[in-house]
Parts: C-alpha cells; sequence; structure tokens
C-alpha cells in the first residue's frame, strides 16, 4: 500500500546486477572448484537459481546477504524438472552451462515474464553451430554432444540469452567459437570477465563479435557482481516523478547513459559521478520520446517505469517498444489511476496529465509491477499493488530502501510465497 505524493529525497545504495548473477550462477558449474560471489542480489530469481543449482548436486553456503559459496565438483544431476524451470526465464541458462561441463543437459522450458511469444530458436542455433543435437519434447528441451567444437554462429537477431547461453556452451568446447550480432549488455561483459577469472578465454564481450578459445579446464575465483542497471534506472525515475533529490549510490553512470539521457530531456537534472549519479527534479517532469532498443539504446526493462513518470508530464509523449511484442499490458493499470494513454501496435502513446489517483492495481511483471509502483508514489490517495512477489523477483528490499527516501510504503499482506523464504546464512563470515 502506497500514500502518495511523497517527494523522495536522499540517498539509495543499489544491489547486484539480477540479470548478471542469473547468469554467473549457472556459470560457475564449468569450473571444478569453489566461487566465492559478492554483492548477489537477495532476490527470488536468485533463490530459484540457487535451487535449481543445488537439485543438481552443487553445495552452496550463504555468507552473508549478498555473498555466497558455491562449489559445483560433485554434480549428480544434468537435469532441471519442470517444476524449476518454468519459475523463471534464466533457467534456460543451465541448458549451456551443462552442456558446457558434461555434454549433456536436460531442462524443461523455461517460463518468466508473459511479454508475448519468446522463442529459443538462436539458443538452439547456437548450440548447434558447436555440434550439439537439441531436441524438444514434451516440454523438455535436451542437449548433447559427445565432444562439443568450437563453431562459428551468426544470431538473425540481438538476443541477450542466446549469447549468454552460446557463451556458457563454448568455453570448453574444442577449439574457436565466433559470436556474431552478439549482444552488449553490461551483464554479457560482466559475465564474460568470471568466465575469464575461471580461466575461460573469451574477447570481444561488448562489442558485436565475441571470440571465445575453448579451454579445457577451469577453476573457481572470488567475484563481484556489477550494479543493477535497471534498478538503479528505476530509482532515478521514481525520483524524477516525485519531484525529489536522490542520490543513487554504488552504480557504474556509464550503464546509465542512455536513462540518463532520458531523464535530462524531461528537465530532470542528473550529475555524473565516480559510482553515483545524482538526479534533482524541478517540479513536473516534460514529455519525452522513448524507442527501446538493444544495449546501448534504450533498456526495454525501464520502458513502463518511463511510462509511468510520463504518465503525470506535461505533454504528450511517445513510446516505442523495439524488442518486446507485448510489452504494454501495465497500460490498462495506469489507465485506472487516472493516465491518458492509448496503445497502437506496438507504441504508446501518452498524454501528460497534472495528476494520478490513487488505485487498487496489479503488477502484470516485474518492470510492470516497478512501473505501478512509481505510479503510486505520485498519485494523490492511496494505491494497493496486489501480485507484489513479481516486484520481488528482481528488487532487493524495495520497500526498505523506499522507505529510506521517505515514501509512504508498506506490505499489508504476506504472500505464501515459498522463494520469498530466507536462505541461512552460515556463521564464518
Ligand atoms: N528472440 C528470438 N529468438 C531467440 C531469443 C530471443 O526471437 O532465440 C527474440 C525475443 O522474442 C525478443 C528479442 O529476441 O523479441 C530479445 O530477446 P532476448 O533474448 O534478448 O531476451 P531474454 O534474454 O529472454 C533478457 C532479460 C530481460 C530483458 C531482455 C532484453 C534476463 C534473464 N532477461 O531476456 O529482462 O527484457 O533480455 O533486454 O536476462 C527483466 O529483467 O525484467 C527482463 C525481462
Amino acid at each position: 500500500m502506497i500514500h502518495g505524493g511523497k517527494r523522495l529525497v536522499g540517498n539509495v545504495d543499489i544491489s547486484g546486477a539480477k540479470n548478471a548473477a542469473l547468469a554467473i550462477i549457472p556459470a560457475t558449474l564449468l569450473a571444478k572448484g569453489l566461487c566465492r560471489v559478492e554483492n548477489i542480489p537477495d532476490i527470488r530469481d536468485v533463490r530459484l537459481m540457487m535451487d535449481i543449482i543445488r537439485h543438481l548436486g552443487a553445495s552452496v553456503r550463504r555468507l552473508n546477504t549478498n555473498t555466497y559459496e558455491i562449489d559445483t565438483t560433485s554434480i549428480t544431476s544434468h537435469t532441471v524438472p519442470d517444476a524449476m524451470a518454468r519459475k523463471m526465464r534464466a533457467s534456460y541458462y543451465f541448458i549451456g552451462a551443462l552442456l558446457g561441463r558434461s555434454g549433456r543437459a536436460e531442462v524443461a522450458m523455461p517460463g518468466g515474464c508473459n511479454f508475448g511469444v519468446r522463442p529459443i530458436d538462436q539458443h538452439i542455433k547456437g548450440f548447434e553451430a558447436l555440434g550439439a543435437r537439441v531436441k524438444t519434447e514434451n516440454a523438455v528441451i535436451t542437449a548433447s554432444s559427445r565432444e562439443l567444437l568450437g563453431g562459428s554462429v551468426y544470431f538473425d537477431l540481438v538476443s541477450v540469452g542466446a549469447t549468454i547461453n552460446v557463451m556458457l556452451a563454448a568455453v570448453r568446447a574444442k577449439g574457436m567459437t565466433i559470436i556474431e550480432n552478439a549482444a552488449k549488455e553490461p551483464h554479457i561483459v560482466d559475465l564474460a570477465n568470471f568466465l575469464n577469472l575461471m580461466g575461460a578465454d573469451v574477447r570481444g564481450a561488448g562489442t558485436d563479435v565475441i571470440k571465445i578459445r575453448g579451454v579445457e579446464s577451469m577453476h573457481g575465483c572470488d567475484y563481484s557482481i556489477i550494479p543493477d542497471q535497471i534498478e538503479a534506472g528505476t530509482y532515478m525515475v521514481a525520483a524524477a516523478a516525485t519531484g525529489g533529490d536522490v542520490w543513487v549510490r554504488n552504480v557504474i553512470p556509464k550503464h546509465l547513459d542512455s536513462i540518463s539521457a532520458k531523464l535530462v530531456e524531461s528537465g530532470i537534472d542528473v550529475e555524473e559521478y565516480d559510482d553515483s549519479v545524482h538526479v534533482i527534479a524541478h517540479g513536473r517532469p516534460l514529455k519525452c520520446n522513448i524507442k527501446t532498443m538493444p544495449h546501448p539504446g534504450f533498456p526495454t526493462d525501464m520502458q513502463p517505469q518511463f511510462a509511468a513518470m510520463l504518465a503525470i508530464a506535461e505533454g504528450t509523449s511517445i513510446i516505442s517498444e523495439g524488442i518486446w511484442d507485448n510489452r504494454f499490458r501495465y497500460v490498462e493499470q495506469l489507465l485506472r489511476m487516472g493516465a491518458s494513454i492509448q496503445v497502437e501496435g506496438k507504441a504508446a502513446i501518452i498524454e501528460g496529465v497534472p495528476f494520478l489517483k490513487g488505485a487498487p492495481v496489479r503488477a502484470d511483471d516485474l518492470r510492470a509491477g516497478a512501473a505501478m509502483v512509481i505510479a503510486g508514489l505520485v498519485a494523490r490517495g492511496t494505491t494497493t499493488i496486489e501480485d507484489i512477489h513479481l516486484i520481488e523477483r528482481g528488487y532487493e528490499n524495495i520497500l526498505g530502501k523506499l522507505t529510506a527516501l521517505g515514501a509512504d510504503i508498506s506490505r499489508i499482506q504476506d504472500e505464501d510465497d515459498d522463494p520469498n523464504r530466507v536462505i541461512p546464512m552460515v556463521s564464518s563470515l
């Protein structure tokens, strides 16, 4: 429940990147030895990922809120069952990681946010380029190979997931793999850095050609995950929408360039420092047009949050969605709060209104839920948001962080959601 109308003021510390952690946890399967990974966000998707890797036989120790030790030396299984896989999209990284480790993976079809059809043809194209046989039967993907051999793959479109999955499969394949038209997101680079620290030879991550020379074996390492670009962007927009003044700390400002540029266009001041950005808003934001694109373009995962802000901006804005077929489902919820938005195919035309009114709404997915939180913060009156477990898939301690910035937000009903349970820490650190 949010009582809106409070300016956000103060400091917020950004957690580790969800989408980097979700690639790095399965990547530990590629090494024999102990990986100690810091700055893992304390979110529901990470807990699900830890459940899967434990199910495969890994030993997982939680040293403190955000640090884990994962030892995959004695993996006993190469199968991720349906009940686990369908809870999240990133479960399909176990195909690449298990294939890379042992030449054999059996993973049920992944779930995840519903943005329309989410095909995996490019992942399969990549695995096949390395010589794997891949078949999908009864919603289970089976990939196998007696010996993976390096190969060339040119993706038909830029896919974060396919780039990561092929990297995972290729690092221990025999010979050189070349991935062309690769995704360039910061978490692709983070994964490459992690793999290289474990002894892999991955070059070019962050450009559209990645070259991977297969190595015979890999070893454990200590690593710290980069800050979450989208969590940072979400707090920046929340600050901007509420007319606030917020220091967003523990970030890599370069990763926020496309987000900062759009805020500046909306009349918000964004000052960059070494590892923080200071966001200062002066009254209502101004309209701006946005088109989502692969990195370094404007991220689709920030699109709903900007829509919530632009709903109260001066003037009419147009948002065009360039990645997903169906990412405007949340607009219906904003309309309940008095927004004036028309969706036409993959574009939304947002006519700014002076204010939103609190209403009961629902989180349709993770980022749509974040947009509802922002809308609730700016709205007059009380907003209640249902299905907040979807928000907790990707935002660590969102209630605590917003409360510290002066928001009036509280949980009024616990959801009976197993993955929200606390993973106990060991007392050794
Ligand atoms: N696509 C295909 N074939 C494929 C793979 C993708 O046609 O084999 C299409 C998709 O349908 C989509 C486009 O390619 O139209 C891009 O999809 P991509 O594979 O890049 O997305 P993803 O890997 O499934 C990740 C993030 C999403 C984020 C997208 C785009 C993770 C776990 N998920 O998804 O994050 O929206 O990249 O940046 O990394 C989120 O964090 O809220 C989230 C949904």
